[in-house]
């Protein structure tokens, strides 16, 4: 919607949102975007994921028009961390402005819905503008154009995109072959499964199935009258705004001068504001000065001396104009320098915040506050200046006298940098023959980027074939390391002292080694010190080995004949052959999806789109958070303790930033008369809201406080001191062995306690070896649901109460609020329409959360509301059980298992929530193999920790990875290969029955063998494993390994409602107990309704599935709706609401025979219409109890991934799993696809990256997306083969399917044996070199295996021992 405005009345904030004009008069200028468009208009599709830069969910297009040019930009920002003043001018497309429901959806999304690449979907509107802010930039390249439908995107470009959004659901290969759709190179036949071909078609795929994009005619994202306004130079009226936007250098130096004259006045300098993502300040500014329009630091010049980057210039221009091709024909060594630092630069954050910060304020954190930055260790390399003024006073100063100079103060401003033509880098005399060489490096958890490094290093050398020798001189060099724990970036002196005039060789080489490693010392209290030092000696040792002819490539070629000129030129063929960004390769190569397609029941079985997965892309969908709020409304946010046992004297605010608009503490003393303390409730016991006295663990509610926006409401938290008394306490109890001393234990219910199979002590006497009393200790895992947690309560008439939460089992939020309240269950209604992931997170820990707003909204009598902040939720969320493990196991000498004892202390923090069930989980899991005998004693330790919660595949998980533990060990012990004993293992269907009792099923039902050998064949198994060998004997930098394992899940089925009405029209509402989390449970319950109802077989019912709305859960229509979880609500769902077709099929067969008698075409409308005036009962509600024969079933699968591992690093790349997964007769082979990745994926972050860790008082410490790495797209496998297994027909299960939610998260674990057997081979070489004492094959590998992990196990003096050896045999 475009508006004239008059163009006379200047002096605000104007700006547009989808062509919709916006005129602000007063703004808060520390008000973000993102907090703008979510609170004042109606474009809710920016998500609020993270706050802080790191995930993309609030990823927008910016559009800025230059009237000089008459040019528009377009770029993409993280609007949580952009500044709403900065946006003057400027025209913002969200995801709803690309299409909607109304206006027609874009090709973007449609797409998205049908590559199955949106499954919770709260990540997807991010998703989609990511995709989109690449295609813009792509089509205004100068490339050919594209052939009709496609784009100027390339396939790399397309997979780039979204490398810096988090999606914790589908685990990325849809949404990468969504963006590849769209690539103007992409292989058609690559992409993934869809709903645009059909299976068995796939030869057809072509453009032309694809929803159209039409590159001409894409979205206008400058409207006209904006242009216009902005040609009549709008300028902010700073007096309302407190913004500053000097568009001279006088200007700016006038502010500077009048606020340092008028003191006491708060002001910030700012740019792209993205430094709030890192360092979140709470304190309030007074008056921002934007940078960003001052010509002096926006400038880009390139003359012969080098190329001088304006500080307000943006990494992303930056890159660019690094990138700038030269004219001549040969790539001058300035040139090469400054294309390895765009290449460099492209990894820091993602191209959302690339796109927005500035290079300057990249600096400025780095010399002020000590930001592990990259730009200043590879500029510092480069041998960079700066530029600054104080007051009226420039400076001109190397990069490294800038760094080491105190923290620039408020005057002081960062004019631009300057990297210097190699020519003229002073420290560097160029030889006429001489050669300069520039590396950069970077170890970070994710290669893209959007991790900071744990060290990153530049070096630049001048080098030449030695006159006197066939070797290489180092006429000179600067060598830079940073971020590794330090102050600012350094430069290695001595080491470029020691080198400068030396012949490279191996002797120089080790002791250039030892000097870097007394350089690059962490300060204390850097974590994993010791892997820092050790990757700086890794990194030096790549650059300079090959030119010492110590390469492994050298080494093993022997030297002869090899002199400098060859060293030089494989050096650079191999640093140097790849610095065409746009030709790299891609990231993922083409992955497989085979299923077998069910057409008996149609549509059950179909592999239709995911229900609303159109509107979650164009940001349509409604989530808690985009409920507007009602008037009069406060907002909520928590105060926790951080102090795990202690007394609570008081809580006071730092007054002097508290926000106004802050209104009220709520605490346990306002729970009102008749109601109790509680926050949550399973059947093992509740766990109360709030502390009272005295506080239980750190990270519990301590009191809520209100306000009057969620900004102030958390502000206020995050200003309030809690007062403490810790005189006469006992120590609080953190671990499981403090546990057990003080037994404090929750009982475990005999009922639910496994059985134990055998008898041990025979099983151990029938053994040739044992192995005794082995400790394995899983740490937690984090449900990093991208919603954060969330509710809205509603006061009702006559004490009611309505609550919408996003919330995993609202019958028990109800229950709980019911209690607190002191009302009865009929006052308070939970209604739940879509949740934005769960993952069992939203079960137990979405309680308080409803419950707080409720109780708030009870005393005030207003709607309260809260969208919990990040940290917040990480901190109180609890998470997976850590648990230490100590096994015994016996075993002949053929590998065969013949005893197996385990001592389990399941850590389940302060209250029972669910961990009763862990005991069984585990067990059942762990079952897969056959122990002979097995025995256990598990006991769940009360902590004073928060309570653990069932996060996916809860105690199954640990139970499966302890199986392969045991193998593992068993196979090493033995010399065997762990394929082989975990085949020796493997259940008979006998075996099966007696460790499975009542799951087994009859003996068709165990296909698990069959999967096993398939996938053997389908993934080649025995020829990689050869291959693999190969390339190890081979490479001495990287190692690979690869693993195979089983998987077995006993679930079982839970009662479940349903209700089916048919209304007059004869559209169809279905009312489930399930809740849709992202899980597909309302597709499958259309089909399921589709299917059924189908029956009545009335003329043109084609688009039966059209008629069908499954509605939200309401907990005062539906009752008894329990909680989604355990992978099987899908199924029972859909059995409910099979029982309520089929009474309205019964009652609607009689009618329709008798109209047949009347008329030969029966429409459905029509005998709906027919039935309403005969008053037939068209609504059934249902309530589907399993039998207990159907109750417990087991579902197979097997994985084999593939890994390499970086000695130098310790970093793991999966080059490949392949997955077949049993599914039985899928409901929805494309749901069940979806499943099978995204718990694979989030797995893979449990096994590989997840480190989710506590400070000594057990509070949270990784509490947010700069330290918690959940898997993104560059750590997904590269190769990603996803087969179903349609198993036969079973009557007993809900037509014959099974569940896929939870099992092939454990398959995961295959990831990290296959990383074991790559430290193995690492290990064993470490060992021919003579540098392991002992056996090198018992070790164990830490989850999640980070890169210092990997790294420590490989060696972490591995260079050194490799030179040592070398030198040696010389
Ligand atoms: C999610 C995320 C991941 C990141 N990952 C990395 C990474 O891997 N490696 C890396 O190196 N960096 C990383 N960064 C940091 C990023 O590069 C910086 O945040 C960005 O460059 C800062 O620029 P800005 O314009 O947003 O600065 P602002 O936030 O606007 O300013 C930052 C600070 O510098 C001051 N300032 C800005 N410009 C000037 C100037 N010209 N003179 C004086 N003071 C000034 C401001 O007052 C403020 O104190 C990451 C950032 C985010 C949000
Ligand atoms: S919410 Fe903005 S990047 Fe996460
Ligand atoms: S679909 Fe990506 S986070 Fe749920």
């Amino acid at each position: 919607m475009e508006e004239e405005s008059e163009t006379g009345k200047k002096g605000h904030l104007v700006f547009a949102v989808n062509g919709q004009r916006f005129e602000l008069f007063t703004v808060d200028p520390s008000m973000t975007l993102l907090e703008f468009l979510r609170t004042q208009t109606p474009f809710k599709s920016v998500k609020l994921g993270c706050g802080e830069g790191g995930c993309g969910a609030c990823t927008v297009l910016l559009s800025k028009y230059d009237p000089l040019l008459d040019q528009v930009e377009d770029f993409t920002a993280s609007s949580c961390l952009t500044l709403l003043c900065s946006i003057n001018g400027c025209s913002i497309t969200t995801t709803e402005g690309l299409g909607n429901s109304k206006v027609g959806f874009h090709s973007i999304h449609k797409r998205f819905s049908g590559f199955h690449a949106s499954q919770c979907g709260f990540c997807t509107p991010g998703m989609c503008m990511s995709l989109f802010g690449a295609l813009v930039s792509a089509e205004k390249t100068d490339r050919p154009e594209p052939s009709p439908g496609y784009s100027k995107l390339t396939v790399t470009e397309a997979e780039k995109a979204i490398a810096g959004n988090l999606c914790r659901c589908t685990g990325y290969r849809p949404i990468a072959d969504a963006c590849k759709s769209f690539a103007s190179d992409v292989d058609m036949e690559d992409l993934g499964f869809n709903s645009f071909w059909k299976k068995g078609e796939r030869q057809e795929a072509n453009i032309s199935g694809l929803p159209l994009y039409n590159h001409n005619h894409e979205i206008c994202t400058f409207p006209a009258f904006l242009k216009r306004e902005v040609k009549a130079s709008m300028l902010i009226d700073s007096k309302r705004c407190s913004w500053h936007q000097p568009s001279s250098f006088l200007e700016l130096q006038s502010l500077l001068k009048c606020y340092d004259a008028n003191n006491g006045v708060r002001m910030k300098l700012v740019v792209g504001n993205t430094g709030m993502g890192y360092y979140k300040e709470v304190e309030h500014y007074d008056r921002y000065i934007d940078l960003s329009y001052i010509p002096e630091l926006s400038m880009i010049r390139r003359d012969h001396t080098g190329i001088e980057i304006g500080a307000a210039v943006t990494i992303s221009k930056a890159i660019e104009a690094l990138r700038e091709e030269n004219k001549d024909e040969f790539i001058s060594a300035s040139e090469l320098v400054f294309k390895k630092i765009a290449d460099h630069m492209e990894k820091i954050a993602a191209k959302f915040i690339r796109n927005i910060g500035s290079i300057g304020g990249n600096l400025v954190m780095a010399q002020g506050k000590h930001f592990p930055s990259d730009i200043a260790t590879i500029l510092l390399a480069a041998g960079s200046f700066v530029h600054i003024i104080t007051g009226s006073i420039h400076e001109k100063l190397t990069l490294e006298e800038f760094l080491e100079r105190p923290p620039l103060d408020s005057k002081s401003v960062l004019i631009s940098v300057r990297i210097p033509n190699c020519e003229s880098i002073e420290a560097v005399y160029l030889e006429t023959d001489s050669e300069l060489l520039f590396e950069t490096y970077r170890a970070a958890p994710r290669p893209l980027g959007n991790a900071l490094p744990y060290l990153n290093a530049a070096f630049l050398a001048e080098v030449s074939c030695s006159k006197s020798s066939s070797g290489i001189m180092m006429n000179s060099c600067q060598l830079a390391f940073g971020a590794f724990g330090t102050k600012h970036a350094i430069r290695a002196r001595k080491v470029e002292e020691f080198l400068t005039g030396k012949l490279l060789t191996n002797v120089v080489l080790y002791e250039a080694i030892k000097l870097v490693k007394a350089a690059v010392v962490p300060e204390d209290g850097t974590s994993n010190p010791a892997y820092r030092s050790s990757m700086a000696v890794g990194f030096l040792f790549d650059f300079l080995s090959q030119l010492a002819g110590g390469s492994s490539y050298g080494w093993l070629k022997g030297i002869k004949g090899y002199n400098g000129i060859s060293m030089l030129e494989d050096f650079k063929s191999e640093k140097y052959g790849n610095l065409d960004h746009v030709k790299y390769t891609t990231m993922l190569s083409s992955s497989k999806q085979e299923i077998q397609l069910n057409k008996k029941n149609c549509p059950i079985g179909e592999p239709i789109t995911k229900s609303g997965s159109t509107l979650q892309a164009s940001g349509e969908a409604v989530y808690v958070d985009d409920i507007p709020s009602p008037g009069n409304c406060l907002y909520g946010a928590f105060i926790y303790s951080t102090k795990p046992f202690a007394r609570v004297k008081g809580i006071e605010f730092n007054s002097k930033s508290l926000p106004d608009g802050v209104t009220a503490l709520i605490s346990f003393k306002d729970i009102p008369k008749g109601g109790q303390n509680i926050g949550s409730v399973f059947s093992f016991g509740p766990e109360q809201l709030f502390a009272e006295e005295l506080t239980q663990y750190a990270g519990e509610p301590v009191a809520f406080v209100l306000a009057d926006t969620q900004k102030h409401a958390d502000i206020a938290a995050k200003l309030a001191v809690v007062d403490y008394d810790l005189e006469n306490l006992e120590p609080p109890i953190l671990t499981v062995e403090e546990a057990i001393e003080r037994s404090s234990l929750f009982e475990i219910p005999p009922m639910i306690y496994p059985k134990q199979v055998g008898d041990f002590s025979k099983g151990m006497a029938d053994a040739d070896h044992k192995i005794l009393s082995t400790e394995i200790k899983l740490g937690s895992q984090y449900f990093f649901y991208m919603e954060n947690q969330t509710a809205l309560a509603v006061p009702d008439e006559d004490n009611c109460m309505v609550v919408h939460s996003s919330i995993q089992c609202p019958e028990y939020a109800q229950v709980v609020i019911a209690k607190c309240l002191g009302v009865p269950e009929h006052n308070v209604r939970v209604l739940t329409r879509r949740v934005g992931g769960g993952f069992g997170g939203k079960a137990m820990k979405s309680m308080p959360v409803a419950t707080a707003c409720a109780l708030a909204a009870h005393k005030y009598q207003r709607p309260v509301r809260i969208y919990m902040n990040r940290k917040t939720d990480m901190i109180m969320a609890g998470g997976r059980h850590p648990m230490k493990i100590t096994y015994s196991v016996g075993f002949k000498s053929d590998g065969k298992i013949t005893a197996l004892h385990l001592d389990i202390l399941i850590n389940a923090g302060i209250s029972p929530d669910m961990s009763p069930l862990m005991p069984e989980a585990i067990v059942g899991a762990l079952k897969k193999y056959d122990w002979g005998a097995l025995s256990f004693d598990i006991k769940l330790c009360k902590t004073n920790l928060s309570s653990k919660s069932a996060m996916r595949g809860p105690g199954d998980l640990q139970g499966s990875y302890i199986a392969e533990a045991v193998i593992e060990q068993v196979a090493s012990f033995l010399s065997m290969d762990a394929d082989s004993v975990r085949a020796i293992n493997f259940h008979t269907y006998n075996s099966l029955k007696l460790f499975y009792d009542g799951s087994a099923g009859d003996p068709l039902e165990y296909t698990l063998t069959s999967i096993w050998d398939k996938l053997a064949t389908s993934a080649s198994f025995s020829q990689r494993t050869e291959m693999i060998k190969e390339f190890n004997r081979y490479n001495i930098w990287k190692k690979r390994g690869i693993s195979r394992i089983p998987c077995v899940y006993d679930v079982s089925m839970r009662p479940t409602p349903g209700k089916v009405s048919i209304l007059n029209d004869g559209s169809i509402v279905v009312e489930v107990g399930g809740i849709e989390l992202g899980q597909g449970l309302w597709t499958k319950v259309k089909q399921m309704t589709a299917f059924t109802l189908s029956s009545i077989n009335c003329d043109g019912d084609a688009d039966f599935l059209d008629k069908i709305r499954v509605i939200q859960a309401d907990t005062l229509s539906l009752i008894q709706g329990g909680i989604t979880g355990g992978s099987t609500t899908s199924e029972s769902s859909c059995e409910a609401v099979r029982l309520c077709c089929e009474v309205l099929v019964e009652r609607l067969m009689p009618l329709k025979e008798r109209l047949q008698t009347q008329t030969d075409s029966i429409r459905w409308e029509m005998l709906v219409q027919k039935a309403y005036l005969e008053a037939v009962n068209l609504s059934v509600n249902s309530f589907f109890i399993p039998n207990f024969a159907s109750k417990h079933y087991l579902n197979y699968g097997a994985a084999v991934s593939e890994v390499e591992v970086d000695l130098l690093t310790g970093q793991t790349t999966i080059l490949r799993s392949d997955i077949l997964y049993d599914c039985g007769q899928s409901l929805n082979p494309a749901v069940d696809l979806g499943q099978i990745e995204g718990a694979f994926v989030q797995g893979i972050g449990f096994f590989m990256l997840e480190e989710y860790t506590t400070n000594s008082d057990g509070l949270v410490d990784t509490e947010g997306t700069w330290t918690y790495k959940i898997p993104t797209i560059d750590t997904i496998p590269k190769q990603f083969n996803v087969a179903l297994l349609n198993s036969r027909l079973n009557p007993k299960r809900v037509l014959s399917s099974k569940a896929s939610g939870e099992p092939p998260l454990l398959l995961a674990a295959s990831v990290h044996c296959a990383t074991k057997a790559a430290i193995r081979e690492a290990r064993k070489q470490l060992h021919s070199w003579g540098c392991l004492d002992g056996s090198n094959s018992t070790f164990q590998v830490g989850v999640p295996a980070t890169m210092p992990i990997v790294k420590e196990l490989c060696g972490l003096d591995v260079v050194e021992r490799y030179l040592q050896c070398k030198l040696g045999s010389n």
